[in-house]
């Protein structure tokens, strides 16, 4: 499939197609070198977008991970929930290596604040499940959104704008506290600490707080190019995903507009990050899982360990059919297909195909669990290529039988792969152009 390289386009779609931690973060770097601005959309700090270079690596949670390049300036839009407590640690960490961030972060007044309570709510709900857990990151991400939803959420724009925010904890730290007794058994949480907390946090970030929807639209106008970076990934999103076992957000393409502000047309083009095998972390179905020494193998070498709770991902073959429904759902452009080397070991890799449903062929990836339960993946068997290609830079020089994983991948996909990753840092991958 011929693969065209434009020039980069003025508001670009990064986003994951399986479950998360695909490499976003190493692709919004990479492709930062040339915008101006990166706008987080939805989430939270349950995301954990990992960037290397220079021989250090820096996890980024909520400040996008364009934070990292100098000349960028990063919004965290409205669709985000923030965890003060959380923001304030990682600009601390990334103040701590010399990177200058207050006067390039700009804070949505309309984005929800996760509260304490959020994070106990979160951990409590989750203990109180027999064998139906989410598996969450617990970091207050569904009680949030919940309160957001169900208008009892407070806003940073609250902390600047309302008559007593004061008042306003202590009436809702009141009222969850309530539930915290009654329901988990818990202690009654302090508004007073609360409050200090959010004292520190507007001290720090109080000049950040801003109308971010018509920074973003002047940022726009003025010709700026803009990189639009989500977090988790398509099977994770609330309407999309495997429900119940996703996060709270829309991970899709849609998150875009309520969580920034812009229409869809301004979204010019839209990039899935693909990981070359599969990952999930927390619970929930998962056709290609390989829960074997290979699976074992697959996630020593891919160091597949989650980046924001250390908890090991589960590892499984490549799932086109799961690849084909992000494209779908997403109407995506181009694909990025990261952690190519991690299969450099291997004699034969797998390709999941599409799946049988009592006999059979599903025409599409059913999200439904009850579906999901009884699916039989049909795969193929792609020889390895044995060698080693962490250093390789042109898409020609890729031994063949890692040209033609590549190219099988987008056959069955049906969207161009144009960048191929090979590993963690930012020289590690290769753009392709034209036919090579
Ligand atoms: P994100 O959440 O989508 O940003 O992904 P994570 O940062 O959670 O997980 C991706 C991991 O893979 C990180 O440790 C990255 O440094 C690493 N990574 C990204 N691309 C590649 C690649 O092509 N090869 C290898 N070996 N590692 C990669
Ligand atoms: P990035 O942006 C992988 C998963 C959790 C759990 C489910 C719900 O790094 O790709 P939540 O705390 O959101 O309520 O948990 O979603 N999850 C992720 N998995 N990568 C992520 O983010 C994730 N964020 C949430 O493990 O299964
Ligand atoms: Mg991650």
């Amino acid at each position: 499939m011929p693969v065209i390289q434009n020039n980069p386009p003025q508001t670009h779609l990064i986003l994951g197609m399986q479950w998360g931690d695909e490499g976003k973060g190493k692709i919004v770097d990479v492709l930062g070198e040339t915008c101006q601005v990166v706008a987080r959309f939805q989430g939270g700090a349950n995301a954990g977008h990992t960037v290397k270079f220079n021989h250090q690596q820096y996890i980024l949670h909520l400040l996008p991970s364009g934070i990292l390049r100098p000349h960028i300036q990063c919004i965290i839009g409205n669709g985000v929930v923030i965890d003060p407590i959380s923001l304030l640690e990682e600009i601390e960490t990334i103040e701590a290596c010399g990177i200058e961030v207050i006067s390039r972060l700009f804070i949505s007044e309309n984005a929800h604040l996760i509260l304490p309570y959020h994070k106990m709510i979160d951990q409590a709900v989750e203990e109180a499940k027999a064998g139906s857990k989410i598996g969450t990151t617990g970091r207050g991400i569904g009680p949030a959104y919940s309160d957001k939803t169900n208008r009892t959420g407070i806003r940073v724009g609250d902390l600047i704008h309302a008559k007593d925010w004061k008042l306003l904890i202590r009436e809702r730290v009141a009222e969850k506290n309530e539930i915290l007794e009654k329901f988990y058994y818990q202690h009654p949480l302090d508004p007073d600490v609360i409050i200090d907390q959010l004292v520190v946090f507007l001290n720090k970030v109080g000049d950040c707080i801003a109308d971010t929807t018509a920074l973003l639209h002047r940022a726009i106008h003025s010709g700026q190019k803009v990189l639009l970076e989500g977090a988790q990934g398509t099977l994770l999103d609330i309407d999309f995903g495997t429900y119940p076992y996703v996060t709270s957000s829309n991970t899709t393409v849609g998150g875009v507009c309520t969580g920034l502000g812009l229409g869809p047309k301004q979204i010019h083009q839209i990039t899935g990050i693909l990981k070359a095998y599969t990952t999930r972390v927390g619970n929930g179905p998962f056709p290609t899982e390989l829960d074997n020494a290979l699976g074992e193998h697959i996630r020593q070498h891919g160091g597949e360990f989650g980046a924001t709770t250390g908890r090991p991902r589960r590892c499984g073959w490549f799932d086109a059919a799961i690849a084909r429904f992000s494209v779908m759902v997403n109407d995506i452009d181009s694909i990025a297909l990261t952690k190519m080397d991690v299969l450099d070991t291997l004699d034969e890799i797998k390709i999941c195909t599409g799946y049988t449903y009592h006999g059979e062929t599903l025409p599409v990836f059913p999200t439904n669990c009850h579906i999901l339960e009884h699916i039989e993946p049909q795969y193929i068997t792609m020889k390895g290529w044995k060698t080693n290609i962490a250093s390789i830079t042109r898409y020609q020089d890729l031994p063949g039988e890692a040209q033609a994983y590549v190219e099988k991948i987008e056959e069955l996909v049906g969207a161009p792969i144009q960048i191929v990753s090979v590993g963690p840092g930012r020289d590690q991958s290769i753009t392709r152009c034209g036919n090579s």
